[in-house]
């Protein structure tokens, strides 16, 4: 697919990051002004080179990231998407475009602490900036609870949502709820910061497929040691053998 230039605005993930950053940066460049603790570099270095990173993986990283994921799936037009956490729709509203004849459903419960300005009328003037407005659907929805009858999509995406659910069986009945509403064959793609080995053994549980790799540093938030992993997993149809 063709990457055209992204309409919509869909701010900071984990505003408060960034922020407690470039707020230490600041008492940082201060004490070497001021009280000429010049030793302070190697410090402020290290949090320009974090803030740096995060932004660019937050502004820019994420959608590449994204992108080439969902060029390599397989698609016929006409899937039923669920994005799980869709915030101001980043990720939900690029899998629109390819589902021409299909539909994009995104869930949120739109908390501002988790990323900057979310709001279901947000996404919604996103997904009208996009072009998309007319194949997607959003509800205001707990992912652990899904409003969705069983094998009702024929893809789950979630991004860097998922470890949002402080209590680990909050972040199960999430799981849970994703292999639920997937169509026996449907293809789930989850990406998230931590947990991934707690959704790859869950899912395994449930019978999937599952593979599980990093994103790459498009996808780390202030440096290596905050990597995000993709879990990839396809819902056996019924007779197949689940690996
Ligand atoms: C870091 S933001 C990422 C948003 C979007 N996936 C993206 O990549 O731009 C995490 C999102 O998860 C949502 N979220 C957190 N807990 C949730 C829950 N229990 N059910 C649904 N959404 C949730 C937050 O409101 C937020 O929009």
């Amino acid at each position: 697919m063709t990457t055209s230039p992204r309409r919509g605005h869909y701010g900071v993930d984990a505003p408060y990051v960034p922020l407690l950053t470039a707020a230490g940066l600041l008492v940082c460049l201060g004490l070497m002004v001021f009280a000429h603790m010049h030793g302070l570099w190697i410090t402020a270095v290290l949090l320009v080179f974090l803030l740096t990173l995060y932004l660019h993986t937050t502004l820019r990283g994420k959608f590449a990231a994204w992108r080439d994921l969902l060029d390599a799936q397989a698609w016929r037009g006409d899937e039923q998407v669920l994005d799980l956490g869709c915030g101001r729709g980043a990720i939900l509203l690029m899998a629109a475009a390819y589902v021409p004849r299909g539909c994009a459903t995104g869930v949120d419960i739109w908390s501002s602490k988790d990323q900057s300005g979310n709001d279901i009328r947000v996404a919604t003037r996103n997904a009208e900036a996009e072009g998309v407005a007319e194949r997607i659907e959003l509800k205001t929805a707990d992912m652990r609870e899904l409003p969705f009858a069983d094998a009702s999509f024929d893809v789950v995406v979630s991004n860097v949502a998922i470890h949002n659910i402080s209590a680990t069986a909050g972040r199960e009945r999430a799981i849970d709820e994703a292999w639920r509403v997937l169509r026996p064959g449907g293809r789930l793609l989850i990406a998230d910061i931590s947990r991934s080995r707690q959704y790859r053994q869950r899912l395994s549980a449930l019978g999937a497929r599952v593979e599980r790799r990093s994103l790459g540093w498009r996808m780390w938030w202030g440096g290596p040691w905050m990597p995000t992993m993709l879990i990839t997993a396809q819902k056996p149809i019924d007779g197949d053998a689940a690996g």
